[in-house]
């Protein structure tokens, strides 16, 4: 490791993955950019000129179909999102220099260029293909909108892509009995004119590329096979409708979300750039950039970064990146998040229930180089937790800063205990590499054997004992004094993982914010604070009120019948545009007859004037109303419902009326006012 006070600071961008912008985070994100966020804290802490940038991922069919869904436009629904997103990764203290979307100008300007200059080099191609394509919709269908029969093993209700039940992989085409999942339409074949990147061009460029060191070894080796196996073209088009940007020359292609999702992480630095004058897209971006580029991401999207991205980037003559860093995904108590389960936890959740810094706390002392997944264990969380922070570190400085503040509140002008502080102070080198290597776990073994070593200091010098003897208060002061710099010194260590911890202990200790290099002084003759508790220990009722409350989710988006999410937070039902509701043809009615229906046990045959018109209509208001009390009486009926055939008969049209049900169903007060025919506006 260099001593970064002496050289130029590193020039280091970073990026998380991009959230989609049609779901809630959860804290299968939150493992990623909690990883992203302590790697940067550290980068900063160390000096170096460290930018980390992130974006919404805004672009998609899925996103398309979800605004129409809840009946706003795409722009909307990510607009909304977008703020839910920002609201919980600052929850989370994600400290990002810039939050942005992948549908903003610069990114439309550089994904056009990215596109235009691999066209020049002749990267682009078009090529025919055959699509499914949704007759109802007329929308071309990706693999997973279409349900069908595995045409291996016949399991019914599987995606176009593979089987859930024998794990078959198979073209979409090949699905027996295919339909839509938006439409429920039968698809059909399709054919037409496709642009593709010309991947397998750059078959040598890559197989270097991912064995020069950028890749984790298990990755690199996964992506040695894909190599191995060949290259096939990758289709970067969509046909319209579609959210995202049209192709430049071409007429109703869109980019596929893939192609300017990554790109999305130039737009946000370039949006960055426009308000910093430290820096600057080419110095980062250019062919010769000295900047480090580093892209945080999980396993499964391996093959977009550690491909694509490197050859799209390599053939618009931009920089590739200097190392891709993929993790495991997060299981909750050793199994996959699940909503029943209550384990399906949404940022938003948790943050309603228990601090951010536990949760980075505990990734962190999980999380390794490796690609292992996480788990959360809820039992191991809180044990973890309450005995590592509470009563290990912050109890360093429970224990000692009331005697100090007893003793005129200023630390011993010497150091009592040179051996132990240095032991300390020599760590940062270790912990350093730790952090450098994404070795946080390690970090967090050795800062909690250090914590030890303090605790056990302090047992042995008992400060509370020497204090009952009157003529020991230097001693006093001096093992105190020694207690509150080792405790200045863990905070330090663990502040790219507990900022607001670290900043708790800044004010306690009357200082300035820390800085790495601040390992190498104590705090001698200094005055500080008086000790406020820092941090709680998890009550496990806690945990049990968070996942009542996940569970509560889950089951609110299922009666609701689709997943929660802006704008549709309201369980009572599928929402409806304002388009559909002015469809909605009400009127006045008068019940000219009304009958018992032989055989229903709800129903009431009534046949309604609308005015010079009549209509047969079935209503389910029997439990309220016997047929005689009804005749003469108006209500208000949907006149335009196409007639129905019921067991009983036809009916034409819906009354409408309002109640609980059982007696109190109503209709219109007789004295209302109002005439048959009447529109109901
Ligand atoms: O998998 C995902 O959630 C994507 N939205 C990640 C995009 S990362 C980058 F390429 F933009
Ligand atoms: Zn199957």
């Amino acid at each position: 490791m260099k001593p970064t006070e002496q050289t130029k600071p590193r020039k280091i961008l970073v990026t998380s993955a991009l959230p989609y912008a049609n779901g809630p985070i959860h804290l299968g994100h939150m493992l990623e950019h909690i990883q992203t966020d302590i790697w940067v804290r550290f980068q900063k802490l160390r000096g170096e000129q460290c930018t980390y940038v992130c974006a919404d991922d805004a672009h998609g069919t899925a996103i398309m179909l979800k605004a129409e869904q809840l009946g706003c436009t795409s722009e909307e629904l990510i607009a909304k999102v977008q703020q839910e997103h920002e609201r919980d990764f600052a929850g989370f203290e994600i400290g990002y220099d810039n939050y942005y979307s992948t549908h903003s100008e610069e990114n439309r300007a550089l994904s056009s260029l990215v596109y235009e200059r691999n066209k020049a080099r002749g990267n682009i191609v078009a090529r025919e293909i055959t699509q499914l394509f949704d007759p109802e919709k007329k929308l071309f269908l990706a693999d997973r909108f279409v349900k069908g029969t595995c045409p291996k093993c016949g399991a019914e209700d599987q995606y176009g892509d593979n089987c859930e039940k024998c794990s078959g992989t198979y073209a979409a085409a090949e699905l027996k009995n295919p339909r839509s999942t938006i439409s429920g339409a039968e698809p059909v074949l399709k054919a037409n004119t496709q642009l593709f990147f010309d991947l397998p061009k750059y078959q040598d460029f890559l197989a270097q590329w991912t064995q020069s060191g950028s890749l984790q070894e298990g990755i690199a080796n996964k992506l040695k096979e894909w190599l191995d196996a060949g290259l096939q073209q990758w289709d970067i088009s969509r046909e319209e409708p579609y959210f995202g940007f049209e192709i430049p020359g071409e007429t109703g292609k869109y980019f596929y979300v893939w192609l300017d999702a990554p790109i999305g992480y130039m737009a946000s630095f370039q949006n960055l750039c426009r308000r910093r004058d430290d820096l600057d897209f080419d110095d980062y971006w250019g062919k010769d950039s000295d900047a480090e580029l580093y892209h945080f991401i999980g396993k499964d999207i391996i093959n977009f970064h550690g491909l694509f991205w490197p050859a799209m980037l390599d053939g618009a003559d931009f920089r590739t990146p200097t190392a891709i860093y993929s993790h495991g995904f997060v299981t909750v108590n050793g199994q996959k998040m699940s909503k029943s389960r209550g384990t399906f936890i949404k940022a938003e959740t948790y943050l309603r229930h228990l601090s951010p810094e536990y949760l980075r706390y505990y990734f962190a002392a999980k999380l390794s180089s490796r690609i292992d997944d996480i788990d959360l264990n809820m039992e191991d969380f809180a044990q973890r937790v309450n005995s590592d922070l509470v009563n290990k570190v912050v109890n360093i400085a429970s224990r000692t800063a009331n005697f100090v503040k007893k003793l005129g509140g200023k630390l011993a002008n010497t150091d009592a205990h040179p051996q132990l502080t240095g032991e300390f102070q020599a760590a940062a080198g270790t912990i350093a590499a730790h952090y450098e290597q994404r070795e946080f776990s390690r970090a967090m073994r050795d800062i909690m054997a250090l914590a030890d070593k303090a605790n056990q200091y302090i047992d042995e010098k008992a400060p509370w004992a020497l204090m009952k003897q009157a003529g020991n208060e230097q001693d006093v002061l001096d093992c105190c004094s020694v207690g509150v710099n080792l405790f200045r010194l863990l905070t330090l260590y663990l502040k790219p993982v507990l900022p607001d911890l670290a900043d708790k202990a800044e004010r306690f200790l009357n200082i300035e914010p820390l800085q790495w290099q601040d390992h190498q002084q104590l705090l001698l003759g200094h005055e500080i604070n008086k000790f406020k508790p820092m941090m709680q220990r998890i009550d496990r009722k806690q945990i049990e009120a968070m996942t009542a409350d996940a569970k509560a989710d889950a089951e609110a988006e299922a009666a609701a019948g689709k997943p929660k999410g802006p704008l549709g937070d309201d369980p009572i039902a599928d929402q409806i545009t304002f388009d559909d509701f002015a469809k909605i043809d009400m009127r006045v009615a008068k019940i000219v007859t009304a009958s018992h229906v032989e055989g229903a046990d709800k129903l009431i045959q009534l046949t309604l004037d609308l005015g010079g018109e009549t209509r047969n209509v079935f209503a389910g208001i029997k439990s309220a109303y016997q047929p005689q009390d009804l005749e003469g009486r108006l209500t208000i009926m949907v006149a335009n419902l196409a007639p129905r055939k019921m067991k009983f008969g036809l009916s034409e049209g819906m009354v409408m009326a309002a109640g609980p049900g059982g007696k109190d169903i109503f209709l219109l007060a007789p004295d209302s006012g109002a005439v048959p025919g009447m529109r109901v506006k």
